[in-house]
């Protein structure tokens, strides 16, 4: 036993290698960020090298939101589901390694979010008591087995075990890239789900404010399917709701939705703007055209934006920073400069990070503060009681 036990290593180094690993409540795939990082807490320093995204096959995609959209998911299911994810997420890393021409052993770490697949913090009964749980699969010994790398997964429990929401969780990777001594700046992710961080100028990190905002793309990809039977699972660029018009009435009905008046803390998933709640809006709205549809949809989602900042942020923010894999469709783009006037609007990529990339390093600067034992959830985002140190080690 001459090597050393890698989490003490890991904490003696001054730049480490993280590989973070981000697969989101589309289930589009794995985004990989590979990314040097040095030191910890307030005095971290990141870089993205390499950004890289391993879409999942249809298959593999139809099985995860088959099971995250049933309420009596099979474990002989979930299971299998959750070491064949560990093998996707292991080989993305050693292909995305390969193409970085960056040998697998020279990683620190490997930060994995996971697959969410059950996330309810409101809670279940259980023998009469209400249990708030989260599920995210892609199991880390696999992973750490087929990289011989130390994986840090499962952050969500932790902040739940500490009574709050879970999620959002990148609210703490927002204030260490993100703020700023003279601006207020607000951060905005559009994947699945939109989400919110706003920081305020020369902020300490008790004053962030971020939760979910509602639907970001999630409705916009539903539809997308539907109206092109099956053969596509996006809305490119925006470009169908580009050429449709936003049904006012439509629109009207769908804001009403309870979680966009909300007040924070609040995180949302497929259980509340899935399949079945894109559906029924199918079912009740028959008649409407297609990519009329397509234009409602988009603007809702920019309304369920621009309507909680403006409700539950003080101040507009000096600059909105926009990350995700939604982020450029600029159709929803203009319609959120439209409501949202005199903010400056950039992007990750003014950062340096490429606009998908951002999730990804979020978690690998959470697993860098889980490896040297340091708190990473943000009390006032999730409603936690406490602070609370986000993940589990897997050695290899
Ligand atoms: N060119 C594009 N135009 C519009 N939307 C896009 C484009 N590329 C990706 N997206 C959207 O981004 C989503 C994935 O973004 P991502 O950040 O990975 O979200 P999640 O974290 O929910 O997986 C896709 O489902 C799709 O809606
Ligand atoms: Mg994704």
């Amino acid at each position: 036993m001459t090597e050393l036990n890698p989490i003490i290593s890991y904490v003696s180094k001054k730049d480490r290698l993280v590989a973070g690993l981000m697969s989101g409540t589309s289930a589009d795939g794995v985004d990989l960020a590979i990314t040097q990082i040095s030191g910890n807490g307030l005095d971290m320093k990141t870089k993205v090298l390499h950004y890289q995204f391993f879409p999942y096959a249809q298959k593999l995609k139809e099985e995860i939101l088959g099971l995250s959209c049933s309420n009596n998911s099979a474990l002989s299911m979930i299971s299998p589901l959750n070491f064949y994810l560990g093998e996707i997420f292991a080989e993305a890393v050693i292909s995305g390694c390969k193409s970085a021409q960056i040998n697998v052993s020279k990683l620190d770490l490997i930060a994995s979010h996971g697959q969410t697949v059950y996330h309810n913090p409101e809670g279940s009964k259980i023998l009469g008591k209400n249990i708030p749980s989260t599920i995210q699969i892609g199991e880390s010994s696999v992973i750490a087995s087929k990289t011989g790398v130390m994986t840090v997964s499962d952050f969500r429990p932790a902040d739940m075990a500490a009574g709050g929401q879970g999620a959002p969780l990148v609210p703490y990777a927002d204030f260490i890239l993100y703020r700023d001594l003279s601006r207020s700046r607000l951060s905005l992710n559009i994947g699945g789900i939109s989400n919110i961080t706003y920081i305020p100028a020369a902020a300490s990190m008790s004053e962030v404010i971020a939760f979910d905002c509602g639907p970001g793309n999630m409705v916009i990809d539903y539809m997308a399917g539907k109206f092109s039977r099956g053969k596509k699972s996006i809305d490119e660029d925006g470009k169908r709701a580009s050429s449709g018009k936003i049904q006012k009435d439509i629109l009207k009905t769908l804001i009403k939705h309870p979680f966009i008046k909300k007040k924070p803390p609040k995180s949302t998933g497929r259980e509340e703007f899935g399949e079945e709640f894109a559906g029924n809006i199918l079912k009740r709205y028959k008649k409407a055209k297609p990519d009329d549809m397509m234009a409602t949809v988009t603007a809702f989602t920019a309304e369920a934006i621009a309507g909680n900042i403006k409700s539950f942020i003080p101040a507009l923010p000096h600059d909105i920073i926009l990350g995700g894999g939604g982020a450029p469709a600029f159709i929803l783009l203009n319609l959120l400069k439209e409501k949202i006037e005199g903010v400056k609007f950039l992007t990750s990529d003014d950062f340096g990070i490429p606009l998908k990339a951002k999730e990804a390093l979020s978690f690998a600067i959470l697993g860098n503060e889980t490896v040297f034992g340091y708190p990473s959830n943000v009390p006032s985002a999730t409603g936690a009681s406490r602070n609370a140190v986000l993940g589990k080690i897997t050695l290899p």
